[in-house]
């Protein structure tokens, strides 16, 4: 388990799709749940999104070790108001419970016209465009507020301390035909995995996203690496941090989950998350053009002439979209660091080594 002279691989997606599921499956997941987790991880890999795919599983086995991932928990409905539905996520795997949650809104729903979900207590449920999409493929819209309980790495507006997480939002919008609209983006100006790139790449991030632990404005990530630690600024000035702050407040208290404070702070590096989803049937609406219209901004704003320099213009999920095609082509792109940490956590988890090494001859 020590050959670092891996060269950059391209995984094909579905190579790398069974090799999640049987990191689980040794580690002691059933095989819905490894089915789960690897196609959440591997469909972020897909869409661009690195920091949210397999990368994570040595997180993830950590968290485990530490007792703070349960394995085979299921969602557990705690109350059930009708169109609102509080969800506890028991410490699951959010890629299992968040599934469960939306299966339970969508059902929901799609009786009523509207659900509102909050899930507590889950284990970190990754891309959250992930479960917006699984709403939008049963037809319906959805948004999503979501905290990052008791991991602060981003300053308020006008603060100088990190005092909450990278608190993302998603929306979704489905599409006739096409695959949905999907916003979905962590409301700090940069995710914290980029200033980690930057940081063992040795380059700096661009101005505006980081300030020094006493509130100086710089451009170097080893403020998020290395004491005394600086912070992550919210994207947009006061209104990113007024959307973290509603994420942080429909997330984590609505949910009956909790809120990042001294109290509450997070001491292992499990990362737990709270999500408040509404979830509504455009079927619901007086609104029969509703896809029309929404086609029709679409194109309007696609018509716009691009500033110099710039291919095209994307909606929402389309830059993903973009990513899924050339990646399920090509294959995924994994860094030799990330691939032997995943190796070491394959091995962490209980694959004999005969076994990884299997997969890694068929992979090369
Ligand atoms: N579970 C958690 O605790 C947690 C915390 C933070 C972030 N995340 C996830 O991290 C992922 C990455 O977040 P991020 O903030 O780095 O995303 P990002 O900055 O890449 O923004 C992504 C969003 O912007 C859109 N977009 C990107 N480029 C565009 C362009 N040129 N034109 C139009 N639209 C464009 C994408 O379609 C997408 O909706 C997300 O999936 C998010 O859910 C999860």
């Amino acid at each position: 388990m020590t050959d670092t002279k891996i060269p950059e691989l391209r995984i094909p997606a579905e190579a790398l799709h069974t090799y999640v599921r049987t990191i689980w499956e040794r580690a002691g997941s059933t095989p819905r749940e490894a089915q789960l987790v690897a196609d959440h991880l591997v469909m972020a890999n897909l869409s661009g999104h690195d920091s949210h795919g397999v990368g994570m599983i040595p997180r993830y086995v950590a968290s485990l070790a530490d007792g703070e991932l349960k394995l085979n928990a299921h969602a557990e409905i705690v109350r059930d108001a009708g169109a609102v539905l509080t969800i506890d996520g028991v410490k699951g795997f959010g890629q299992v419970v968040a599934y469960e949650a939306m299966e339970h809104g969508i059902e929901r729903a799609k009786k009523l016209g509207v659900c509102a979900v909050g899930l507590r207590n889950a284990h970190h449920i990754g891309r959250i465009g992930h479960w917006a999409e699984q709403c939008a493929k049963a037809g319906l819209v959805s948004f999503h507020f979501v905290n990052v309980a008791g991991d602060p790495l981003v300053a308020p507006f006008g603060g100088i301390d990190r005092r909450f997480g990278t608190n993302p939002f998603c929306a979704a919008f489905p599409r006739d035909g096409k695959t949905p609209l999907v916003l979905d983006f962590a409301t700090s100006g940069i995710a914290y995995g980029k200033t980690r790139v930057a940081y063992n790449k040795g380059v700096k991030v661009a101005p505006g996203y980081l300030i020094e632990h006493d509130g100086t404005p710089t451009v170097e990530p080893k403020v998020m690496h290395e004491e005394p630690f600086g912070s992550l600024l919210p994207f947009g000035l006061h209104k990113g941090f007024g959307l973290a702050a509603m994420c942080e407040i429909l997330g984590g208290a609505l949910s009956g989950g909790y809120t990042t404070r001294e109290s509450t702070l997070q001491k292992t590096s499990a990362i737990m998350n709270c999500m408040t989803s509404v979830i509504l049937d455009p079927n619901a609406f007086d609104a029969p053009a509703a896809q029309e219209e929404a086609e029709a901004f679409i194109e309007w704003v696609k018509a716009s002439p691009v500033q110099a320099g710039v291919e095209r213009i994307y909606a929402p999920g389309e830059p993903e979209d973009a990513r899924r095609e050339e990646r399920g082509a090509n294959g995924v792109p994994i860094d030799p660091t990330t691939w032997q940490q995943i190796r070491d956590a394959a091995a962490a988890s209980g694959m004999a080594g005969e076994e990884i090494e299997g997969f890694v001859r068929q992979l090369r």
